[in-house]
């Protein structure tokens, strides 16, 4: 088998990737180790930037996120008993976040590539890259008791932070960025019209909660649990109750609740690899990079680095030069750090961190300040629909 970019990982990265490569006439093979219903059934993120979502539509494949994403103008810090709104429009030059699961992105990118006849192979197992610096790289896989040798110009490592593609990459040739918190979030989809128009991020003595949505009938919703943690410990009862609690306002707000649909626990993690490039193998999305939820940044770095690959491999086809592709690694670490901090501050400022009173005050000021000042609103609202010069 050969083609020219062998794509490891149908998730948003590679999948879109080998959506806008298709747009410049270039051929790829997609490997994914799950199943096509597996995939499109696994419940993630669902805070879309402006710029994915100005992305995805000039890519031809928004006409759902564009009837059913539901746009929001602003969002709600919840501490003290209040409900705060930050504006996010109004701060960031009108540009808005977009709901809408990143299960239904991935869907709607499957549907794109199968329509145009597009090479996708689900249920691959045993995938391995061979020689990266080389000019005809391999990736070798079993699919149906087969064995298999894709050789290719590139292999871009779309897969995961789990995934093989960064391991391969030998010792001494990356160096690896991590920090773990001490706490994951509970994160449960419920059969219930959401309690609010925007999302609410609630800082609270219990810990963290989340309330976000999917659809006028659907609910998301997050809790700050411990990592070691596990969903025998969080019966529905529990759940509720510290989202009741977690949420409570001052004014007699209340919470409608409804049967949940699924549930799972994330542990938090921040975790950068420099360069995201070896030889011919180049890294995107979560298998270079994986931040803490709380900014809801994850997704729209995988497809933000994908949008640069895909220029620079375009570029490459194209004429022949090589500079963008050599700068690919510099370009994305510029906004993934971005990134990266923005999503620490987050966490920094919503997560129950320990008993200290200090500590609790330190979060308190900052929220307040958050709330009360146009500038610091103006930087949470900026990084949180996303920077468009980074
Ligand atoms: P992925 O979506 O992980 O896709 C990688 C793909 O590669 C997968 O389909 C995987 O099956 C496949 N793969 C892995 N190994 C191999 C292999 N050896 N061979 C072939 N294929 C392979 N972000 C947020 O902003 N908010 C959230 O609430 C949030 N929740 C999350 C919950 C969970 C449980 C996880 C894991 C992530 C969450 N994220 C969240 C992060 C966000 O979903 C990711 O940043 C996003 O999925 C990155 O896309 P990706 O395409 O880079 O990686
Ligand atoms: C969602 C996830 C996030 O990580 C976040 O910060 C906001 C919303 C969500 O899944 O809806």
């Amino acid at each position: 088998m050969r083609t020219q970019v062998a794509i490891v990982g149908a998730g948003p990265a590679g999948l879109f990737l080998s959506h806008l490569l298709a747009q410049e006439g270039i051929d790829s093979v997609v490997l994914e180790i799950r199943n096509r219903g597996h995939i499109e059934r696994r419940v993630r993120a669902g805070v879309l930037e402006q710029g994915t979502v100005d992305a995805l539509r000039a890519a031809g494949v928004a006409d759902r996120l564009d009837r059913e994403g539901l746009v929001h103008h602003g969002l709600e810090l919840r501490f003290a008993g209040r409900g705060h709104r930050i504006p996010l429009s109004d701060l960031a030059d009108g540009r808005a976040i977009t709901v809408y699961g990143q299960q239904e992105v991935v869907k709607d990118l499957i549907c794109a590539r199968l329509a145009a006849a597009g090479r996708l192979l689900f249920e691959v197992a045993g995938l391995t890259v061979h020689v990266l610096t080389s000019s005809s790289p391999v990736v070798c896989f079993r699919q149906e008791g087969r064995e298999h040798e894709l050789r290719c110009d590139v292999i871009a490592g779309c897969d995961g932070s789990h995934g093989v593609c960064r391991d391969a990459i030998p010792r001494g040739a990356l160096t690896v960025y991590e920090r773990a918190y001490p706490f994951a979030w509970l994160g449960i989809l419920a059969a219930v019209p959401p309690s609010t128009a925007e999302l609410i991020y609630a800082y609270h003595e219990r810990g963290f909660a989340l309330h976000s949505l999917r659809s006028p009938a659907i609910s998301r919703f997050y809790l700050q649990c411990r990592p070691d943690e596990t969903l025998e410990a969080w019966p529905d009862e529990r759940i509720w109750g510290e989202l009741r609690a977690r949420l409570a306002t001052d004014d007699g707000w209340t919470l409608a609740e409804g049967p949940i649909l699924e549930r799972g626990i994330t542990t938090m993690r921040s975790c950068v690899v420099e360069p995201m490039q070896h030889g011919r193998l180049f890294l995107a999305g979560d298998a270079a990079h994986i931040v803490p939820p709380t900014g809801a940044k994850g997704l729209n770095l995988a497809v933000a680095d994908v949008r640069v690959l895909a220029e620079a491999l375009a570029a490459w086809y194209r004429t022949g030069r090589a500079d963008l592709l050599e700068s690919y690694s510099a370009t994305c670490l510029r906004r993934v750090w971005r990134a990266e901090h923005f999503s620490w501050w987050m966490t920094a400022m919503l997560h129950r961190q320990d008993d200290d009173p200090f500590q609790r005050r330190l979060q308190l000021a900052q929220l307040r300040y958050v709330c009360d000042s146009t500038a610091a609103a103006t930087t949470l609202a900026e990084n949180y629909v996303g920077l468009e010069w980074v």
